[in-house]
């Protein structure tokens, strides 16, 4: 894996834009693998540690040749963990947080389920359902690009091999074609909805190239939301608000989500 090289796709303008902050970024990175090597005593087993090991001591630049894991495919799995498994992650989460303060007749039943079951991940469905609902009305990833690797004709429209093509679920995702109700939040219809959504629903992508942190990640989600929820209840600080959406690489809202943690023991 590496990084855009300068020019390649400088025919898309957000390319461009985002080039200085891989910098910053590989430089960030690089300032923590060396604080790392400095203070090999530490105890701490992470990611970061089990990327370390698999570079040896493969730190530096200079190294580059020194197999298993290069210089810079290290800067470069420690950046995709940044970017494809934080950023994403903590982006549907803040959205669904936003959905239930909006929706607090559901919040209810999400925490009247973790209440009877407990933290019983694997079978709190509720939770399960507000994070496929939530991905499908604020997917963190609007969209993928890929290159054509021969000619092609889709759709009556022809495709020269080495054509840039950006599939844009977000519009499957929210169009009445196929979702009843397709703008509102209803986690429920996940417990009837069993079609194969492949082209219709796809936030983690399609493909071989999707998302391989999609199991990790839903896993987290459930967990991290379920928590919050046992312990918290979500509500506008005042009247409920609408986001103003913007994509700036993830989805996001173009103004912070303001939300109040009202603790629940304190009901
Ligand atoms: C809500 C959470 C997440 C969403 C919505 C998401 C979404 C995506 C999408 C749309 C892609 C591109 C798929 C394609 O090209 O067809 C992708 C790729 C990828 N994701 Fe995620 N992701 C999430 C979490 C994570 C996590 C937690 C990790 C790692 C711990 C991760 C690691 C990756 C990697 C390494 C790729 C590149 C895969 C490849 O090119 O073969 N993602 N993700």
């Amino acid at each position: 894996m590496m990084f855009v090289p300068k020019g390649s796709l400088s025919f898309i303008p957000f390319v461009n834009r985002y080039l200085s902050d891989v910098e910053y970024f590989k430089n960030e990175i690089q300032r923590i693998i060396d604080h790392r090597a400095r203070n090999k005593d530490s105890s701490s087993k992470d990611i970061l540690s089990l990327l370390l090991d698999g570079a040896g001591n493969n730190l530096t630049q200079e190294k580059e040749d020194l197999a298993p894991l290069s210089h810079s495919e290290l800067i470069s799995n420690c950046f995709i963990m940044i970017v494809a498994g934080h950023e994403t992650t903590a982006r549907t989460l803040a959205f669904a947080l936003y959905l239930l303060a909006k929706h607090p007749d559901i919040q209810r039943t999400a925490q009247d389920q973790i209440d009877t079951i407990g933290l019983n991940y694997d079978s709190l469905t509720h939770v399960t359902n507000i994070i496929k609902e939530t991905l499908r009305l604020y997917p963190a990833a609007v969209a993928i690009l890929r290159m054509t690797t021969q000619d092609i004709e889709f759709k009556g429209t022809k495709l020269n091999k080495g054509v840039y093509v950006l599939y844009m679920w977000y519009l499957a995702h929210i169009d009445d074609k196929y979702w009843d109700r397709a703008l509102e939040f209803i986690p429920d219809r996940w417990t009837t909805d069993k079609r194969n959504h492949e082209f219709h629903y796809s936030p983690f992508g399609v493909g071989k190239r999707s998302c391989i942190g999609k199991k990790f990640s839903e896993i987290e989600m459930v967990v991290v939301l379920s928590m919050i929820l046992k312990r918290y209840n979500i509500k506008f600080e005042k009247e409920p608000y609408d986001l103003d959406l913007m994509v700036n690489i993830t989805l996001r809202s173009k103004n912070p989500i303001h939300l109040v943690f009202e603790r629940r023991d304190e009901e």
